[in-house]
């Protein structure tokens, strides 16, 4: 089975690497030489990683290299060279128009069940879909980066996505060892959208001078429990698609304040203060500096987690009540997706769902102000006595 992907950035190259080492030939395509120059060399780098630690024989890493085939300077007239691929998966710039235009050159030279996918983080899967003759065959599947390691694959189907087009991807990508879940076609799909408040919440209480960022982050990983800190989690994502994914959500609700931007993440993004790909972002991440201690206060640490994880809890219980996935869904998502220490549901099940509830309406009453809205789901889920998990 060939497959196709196009865009050999960051995402591509992840997505070709894991398809060619499942055994499939793969066509990797940019229009810019020096993307696949870099995927090419980054390719070669992770085989001799894996020769080095005895997970693949040199043969059997030089066959993986020889499956990939890498094209550059592709233009539209190029992709007849998809003729053959069963699936293209497109993880190009993310900006609808140059994803539209590709779908629709892709379409006239894949054959008639060939499935075209998208890498797209934000992007509506009906307005890339809408635009092709058959709307059928056009998903999200959404890797997570880096994509050769991370375990979850969000499928994404539009309204008009056929079912047998979800299910023969989500077999093939089930096929590379990936974990999968279905997310509905809305803003930030499951992970992205339920995730918000993690960094949100924290860049509210950092500006409201409750706690600053190395308190919030040992508050957070030591009490909490998750892996890292929101700011120590920002500085590694990038502020530039931290900031922009949730200002793409932010957008696509109409302006639903739960998912309000930072100015002061702007304010970072704007002065080039990226996190650690530019040296520096909440913390400097320069050689030799040191490490802004935190404040270690245990009480008011568990302010912290206890604000943060009850706005957590509320957007799982709103995701699984609007159906934007099954509530198991929603637990191996954020357990895979972005390694929490539970599953959402489960932990607001174990805190109650009755204090979840309290916590929010105190800060509802507090701030006056709609971010901290308890969803309807959670406020059923108190008044029948029921478990969050089963709603
Ligand atoms: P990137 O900027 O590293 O790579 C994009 C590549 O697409 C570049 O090499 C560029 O030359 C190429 N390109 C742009 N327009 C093209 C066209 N018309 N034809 C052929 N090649 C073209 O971006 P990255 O991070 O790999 O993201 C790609 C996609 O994956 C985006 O839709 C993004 O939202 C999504 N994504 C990104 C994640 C991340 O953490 N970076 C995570 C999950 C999804």
């Amino acid at each position: 089975m060939i497959i196709g992907v196009v865009g050999g950035g960051a995402m591509g190259a992840g997505i070709a690497q894991v398809a060619a080492v499942n055994g499939h030939v793969v066509i990797l395509a940019d229009s810019q030489p020096a993307s696949i120059a870099r995927a090419r060399a980054g390719h070669a780098k992770a085989m001799a990683r894996e020769v080095e630690k005895h997970r693949l024989t040199r043969d059997l890493a030089d066959a993986v290299l020889e499956r990939i085939a890498y094209v550059d300077g592709v233009q539209e007239a190029d992709l007849a060279l998809f003729a053959n691929a069963e699936i293209v998966i497109e993880a190009i710039v993310e900006q609808l128009g140059p994803k539209q235009a590709l779908l629709q050159a892709l379409e006239n030279v894949v054959s008639a069940n060939a499935i075209l996918a998208s890498n797209t983080s934000s992007l509506s899967i009906a307005a890339l879909g809408g635009i092709c003759r058959q709307s059928d065959r056009v998903l999200g599947v959404h890797f997570f980066n880096p994509a050769s390691v991370m375990p979850l694959v969000e499928i994404v189907p539009s309204i008009m996505t056929s079912s047998e087009v979800v299910s023969r991807a989500r077999k093939l990508v089930e096929s590379w060892g990936k974990t999968t879940v279905i997310a509905s076609d809305t803003p930030g799909f499951l992970v992205n959208r339920v995730a918000r408040p993690f960094y949100g919440e924290a860049l509210r209480i950092r500006e409201e001078g409750i706690a600053d960022v190395p308190t919030i982050d040992w508050a957070m990983r030591d009490i909490g429990g998750f892996r890292m800190g929101p700011f120590e989690l920002m500085d590694f994502i990038g502020h530039d698609v931290n900031f922009a994914v949730t200002r793409s959500v932010f957008e696509a609700t109409f302006g639903d304040p739960r998912y309000r931007p930072s100015v002061a993440q702007q304010r970072l993004v704007e002065a080039g203060w990226l996190g650690r790909k530019s040296g520096r972002g909440f913390y400097d991440h320069g050689e030799g500096t040191l490490s802004p201690q935190p404040s270690r206060d245990v009480a008011a640490g568990q302010v912290i987690v206890d604000r943060v994880l009850a706005m957590l809890v509320n957007e799982a219980t709103e995701a699984a009540g609007l159906g934007i996935a099954s509530a198991s869904d929603i637990e191996l998502a954020m357990t895979t997706g972005v390694n929490y220490p539970k599953g959402l549901l489960a932990w607001g099940d174990e805190i109650g769902a009755l204090e979840i509830l309290r916590r929010l309406d105190a800060l509802h009453a507090e701030y006056g102000d709609d971010r901290y809205r308890a969803s309807i789901w959670l406020r059923r889920t108190v008044a029948t006595g029921g478990r969050l998990l089963e709603q």
